[in-house]
């Protein structure tokens, strides 16, 4: 696996910002070859400009079907010799056009403990349903919604004054935290699928940063 990665989005970028940190500071040792977004008006198509990176905003609509969408997407993440996919935000299924040509190779943050609250409004779902600790999960991306295998999952208190917004704050820097760490583990390899296991070699926190 090369160092490359393609990063897609569909809003605001935090979770982008977040490696283009951790590459910066050399915590994160891969380059980002592209970021691509459904949405025009997505803010980390700018984060991304800024940061000197290649954009692409590729408008799901004019496309008939999602495959011939993914396919798109496919062929320009190849044509950028991306060898690792980061969906950040990416407010799409993904379907096997994608998953078929980056084989264990697609990753996804989602802001809960799962398999406990997939799909949309994952802190909401927590509140509502009054557990006491949620969290966030990056895992490999696969046809079932969220339901791949778990790279990494890092722990958030739910308090009792809580809103929607004060717990979605609080486990968004926990995703800013595993999000660099999770890819930092997959492009170092060592690592294999046992199952629906991810088993590394080396204790996640401990990989070797050159
Ligand atoms: C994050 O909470 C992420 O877990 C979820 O969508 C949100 C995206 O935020 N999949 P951002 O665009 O990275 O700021």
């Amino acid at each position: 696996m090369n160092r490359r990665l393609g990063v897609l989005i569909s809003g605001r970028g935090s979770n982008l910002q977040a490696l283009i940190q951790a590459i910066d500071k050399g915590r994160l040792p891969a380059e980002i070859g592209v970021v691509i977004s459904n949405r025009g008006e997505a803010g980390g198509l700018d984060l991304a400009r800024a940061a000197g990176i290649d954009t692409l905003f590729l408008d799901h609509r004019q496309f008939a079907t999602r495959d011939d969408y993914d396919a798109r997407v496919a062929q320009e993440l190849l044509a950028r010799s991306v060898s690792l996919v980061c969906l950040a935000g990416y407010m799409r299924l993904v379907s096997g056009r994608l998953l078929e040509a980056f084989p264990d190779a697609v990753l996804n943050i989602h802001p809960s403990l799962l398999p406990a609250f997939p799909g949309m409004n994952a802190q909401q779902q927590a509140l509502e349903h009054g557990v006491k600790v949620t969290g966030a999960t990056v895992h490999f991306v696969t046809p079932e919604l969220d339901g791949g295998p778990i790279v990494i999952q890092a722990c958030v208190p739910v308090q009792d004054g809580d809103t929607i917004e004060t717990l979605a704050e609080r486990i968004l820097a926990e995703e800013h935290r595993i999000y660099p760490e999770a890819v930092r583990t997959v492009l170092a390899g060592g690592w294999r699928l046992d199952g629906r296991r991810f088993v590394s070699e080396r204790p996640v926190s401990d990989v070797p940063t050159d």
